[in-house]
């Protein structure tokens, strides 16, 4: 029997770790996520397509993993996507889907890759058990005034107060304007949802 990794994805952990569970999940991802319905990926390439964003437009897709959320903006039109991941078995995966520019290696400090990037994508990724929520301010320093950050925040996360502080702190009198906010379905095998944020570089 192939072994489940979902349920064993939500503790806290460092850089290190988290790129050691996901590289030993690769092979076996995209089928364990699709069982449980993931409704993320689509959710949130819908939201950013609804911001009117040109499908030309550069887009990171921070946390792409295997690529699910890469191809979740592909449905959607958009054309020039880059990827970046700490995980290089994963990263392995999203490079065999060929929809990327260009794939990157994700790095322990967080930085990210120069672009320019009209938007970046997060889905999955800042949360108990991946990244902290500090990443939101780091990709959105890295866009320019108008540009697009499309997140989601799983239950786990929305029950943990530093990352929904650290929402309230961005768009309280921070660096961007929430643009667009609906709770739905994340991963309904596991009964888990999740919020979808977008929020718009001031
Ligand atoms: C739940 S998966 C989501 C993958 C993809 N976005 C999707 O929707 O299927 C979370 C991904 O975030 C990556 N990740 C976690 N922390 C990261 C960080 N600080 N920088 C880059 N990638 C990170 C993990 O390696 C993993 O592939």
């Amino acid at each position: 029997m192939t072994e489940k990794f979902l349920t064993k994805s939500y503790g806290k952990r460092g850089p290190q770790a988290v790129k050691a569970h996901y590289d030993a999940w690769a092979d076996s991802y995209d089928a364990e996520i699709a069982e449980n319905g993931y409704a993320t990926p689509a959710r949130c390439a819908a939201a950013l397509a609804a911001t009117g964003l040109g499908r030309s437009a550069a887009i990171l897709d921070l946390g792409c993993g295997t690529g699910l959320s890469g191809v979740a903006l592909a449905v959607e039109g958009f054309t020039v996507i880059d990827g970046t991941d700490l995980s290089p078995g994963m990263l392995e995966k999203a490079e065999k889907r060929g929809l990327y520019r260009q794939l990157f290696p994700g790095r322990p400090d967080g930085a990210l890759p120069p672009g320019p990037y009209q938007a970046i994508c997060a889905v999955g990724v800042i949360s108990p058990g991946a990244a902290p929520i500090s990443m939101l301010t780091t990709a959105l320093a890295r866009l320019p005034a108008g540009g697009a950050l499309v997140m989601s925040l799983n239950d786990h996360g929305l029950a943990d107060a530093s990352y929904t502080d650290g929402i309230a702190a961005v768009h309280g009198h921070g660096p961007a304007r929430l643009i667009f906010e609906e709770y739905g379905p994340h991963l309904p095998g596991i009964n888990l949802n999740s919020t979808v944020y977008v929020f718009e570089k001031q």
